[in-house]
């Protein structure tokens, strides 16, 4: 009930944050150009995350990656060139970012379809929004007419994207950058309710938090409890939490008095 909520709201900041920026975006911009192209991608969609769950997490995820630098321009899928290192290569997107694929396939659809017509950073809010409503019923609108950019640099995440470490302040601060208010933070962190991280992403509050304290003292015990079950000692394997398990004891959330 409670994540279910969370996801209402955070998907209604999804649409706000994400495509409201640009105001000469607007709904049903392929109506004519290419009429099909939202149900060609919610196809691809469809098939993917109906065989693997966790791919519509990762799509929800690459557009969040995506929009926080550079804006939401598909920089996020610029595969490198000789000397120019991409975003994709950062550690925040590699290895863990997934649904790749997923974007590829409709694109190669949309191309047979309608050649040089569908932007990839529309295909990617479009995704994010049929995987919202495949995994949770979420329905919303996105406007579209984005145009895709042509850099991508592997070390901008750093400079944009939170890093797990932050704590409840410093991500206030981090999402401020973005316009974004704590109360838009909190909601767009719902999208936590699904989805997985490896033990790499937190282990350190578990084992070696800071020279005092090797475990984070203001981290709930019994989440701490369960965690470090599911993450022994930091390893080459690098297990993988389900964020369900994180979220309904709180995580990130659970640092800000609310
Ligand atoms: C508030 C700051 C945020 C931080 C610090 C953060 C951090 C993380 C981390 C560390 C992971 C696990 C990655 C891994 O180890 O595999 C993760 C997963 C995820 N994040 Fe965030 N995130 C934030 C905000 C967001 C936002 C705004 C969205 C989208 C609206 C989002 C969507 C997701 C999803 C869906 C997953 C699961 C991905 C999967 O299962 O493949 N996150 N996040
Ligand atoms: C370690 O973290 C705890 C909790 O935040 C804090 O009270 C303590 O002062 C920190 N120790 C050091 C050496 O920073």
């Amino acid at each position: 009930m409670k994540s279910a909520k969370l996801s209402t709201l955070f998907m209604l900041y999804f649409f706000t944050v994400f495509t409201f920026a640009n105001a000469s975006l607007k709904t049903g911009y392929y109506h004519s150009s290419c009429p099909n192209a939202e149900s060609i991608v919610r196809k691809a969609v469809n098939k993917a995350v109906s065989r693997n769950p966790g791919l519509g997490a990762g799509i929800i995820r690459m557009h969040f990656h995506d929009c926080f630098v550079r804006g939401c321009d598909a920089s996020i899928l610029l595969d490198p060139t000789p000397g120019n290192p991409a975003e994709k290569e950062h550690p925040a997107n590699n290895p863990s970012l997934r649904g790749y694929e997923v974007i590829d396939e409709a694109k190669i659809e949309l191309e047979s379809v309608c050649p040089q017509t569908v932007s990839c950073s529309d295909i990617i809010a479009f995704a994010a929004r049929d995987s919202a409503f495949k995994l949770g019923g979420i329905r919303y609108s996105v406007p579209s007419g984005r145009r895709d950019g042509r850099v991508s640099i592997k070390d901008e995440p750093t400079a944009h994207l939170p890093p797990s470490t932050l704590n409840a302040g410093e991500l206030e601060e981090n999402f401020a950058k973005k316009g974004l208010s704590l109360d838009e933070m909190v909601t767009l962190s719902g999208a936590h309710s699904i989805g997985r991280s490896h033990c790499s992403s937190f282990s350190d509050r578990l084992y070696s938090f800071n020279s005092t304290h090797p475990q984070d003292p203001t981290m709930d015990p019994t989440l701490a409890q369960q965690l470090m079950k599911r993450c022994p000692r930091p390893s080459i394997t690098d297990p993988i939490a389900h964020l369900t398990l994180i979220l309904q004891i709180g995580w990130t959330i659970s640092t800000i008095s609310i």
